[in-house]
């Protein structure tokens, strides 16, 4: 696939766990990405039960052109991540992988999704049975073009094997200016083995966009409450304002800084910011534009990374 080097991010367009997305904002931002050449969209069966697979699908099918829609199998025992020692029986069986694609398509309105993930991956399931034939059954039934993982949170490492199998297409990691850890030795083996790289929450869902002060105030249920509890808001402000010191010529804005920082990395695909305002899309579209940072400024990174892991366990 000949994928734009921005891709859509549709985890906050389902609405339930990200509160205040509306559908006509939401399906404006869809259509003026597209409008814009991105022609790849990242969404799940779980994001906003199937909302998000619904607005996405809507729009893609009223286009013309070419828009690749990537979706994911959820967990069966809907555990994120995936914890070491669960045999891969209690999250990925045959007939789970088959009934949950075929939801996706329904919600889709699609024959074929371009590229299907595990929304879950542990390396040890490689040596398990039972999910196998199942999952790569899927290309063969025409269901499935293209098949992949997304990898735990903020653990690059515990993907290696599944990239050396030969089985997957394409990875989903976490890599951000925050956690650049997949540079070490995920996207390396990526670039040898050729298997696509969908670099996901590369604004640190929210923290590097440079708009969370220690007064932020998400929605009322909104999952951003517990990602960034406590005194977690003041921690990312520092982090943030010590960045804003680095923006000039390569980037103007934190934003910005971000994605170029992503694409910098010649073995990323895509990099997939959530979007649900036009305003964002505009933005990031406009930041992805080709433009690589410079080894200077990217070194001046790699002091700002953070290691942490913000997501409830
Ligand atoms: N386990 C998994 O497989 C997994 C987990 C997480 C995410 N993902 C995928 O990765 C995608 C990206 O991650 P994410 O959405 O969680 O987090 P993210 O992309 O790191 O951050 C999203 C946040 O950044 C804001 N934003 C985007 N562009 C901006 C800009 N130019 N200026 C200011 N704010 C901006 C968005 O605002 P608005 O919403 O207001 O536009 C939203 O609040 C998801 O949508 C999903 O497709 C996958």
């Amino acid at each position: 696939m000949d994928v734009s080097a921005l891709g859509f991010g549709a985890w906050g367009i389902g609405g339930t766990m990200w509160i205040g997305a509306r559908d006509d904002d939401s399906l404006k931002a869809l259509h003026r990405a597209i409008d814009q050449g991105v022609n790849f969209i990242d969404t799940a069966l779980v994001y906003g039960e199937g909302r998000s697979e619904r607005l996405v699908g809507e729009v893609v099918r009223a286009r013309r052109e070419p828009v690749g829609v990537a979706t994911k199998v959820p967990p069966k025992n809907l555990d994120w991540p995936a914890k070491k020692g669960v045999p891969v029986a209690k999250v990925f069986t045959a007939d789970h992988i088959t009934r949950s694609c075929d939801k996706s398509l329904k919600n889709l309105g699609m024959e074929r999704v371009d590229l299907l993930q595990l929304h879950v991956w542990r390396d040890e399931w490689l040596e398990e049975d039972g999910w196998r034939e199942a999952f790569l059954g899927l290309k063969k039934a025409g269901k499935a073009r293209f098949l992949g993982i997304s990898v735990n949170d903020h653990e690059p490492a515990s993907a290696l094997k599944a990239v050396a199998s030969g089985l997957f297409d394409t990875v989903q990691v976490i890599f951000n200016i925050f956690d650049p850890t997949p540079a070490a030795e995920l996207l390396p083996l990526c670039r040898t083995h050729d298997v696509g790289v969908l670099a996901r929450v590369p604004l640190d869902e929210g923290g590097l966009t440079g708009t969370i002060t220690p007064e932020t105030a998400f929605p009322k249920g909104d999952w951003r409450n517990d990602y960034f509890a406590g005194d977690r808001k003041r921690q990312v402000f520092e982090r943030t304002e010590a960045l804003k010191k680095l923006l000039g010529s390569e980037a103007k804005t934190l934003p910005e800084l971000a994605l170029r920082f992503c694409l910098s990395d010649d073995a990323v695909t895509t990099v997939i910011p959530g979007m649900r305002r036009t305003t964002t899309v505009d933005a990031n579209v406009a930041a992805a534009d080709g433009r690589r940072l410079s080894p200077k400024l990217l070194a001046e990174l790699a002091k700002h990374a953070w290691p942490r892991n913000f997501y409830p366990a």
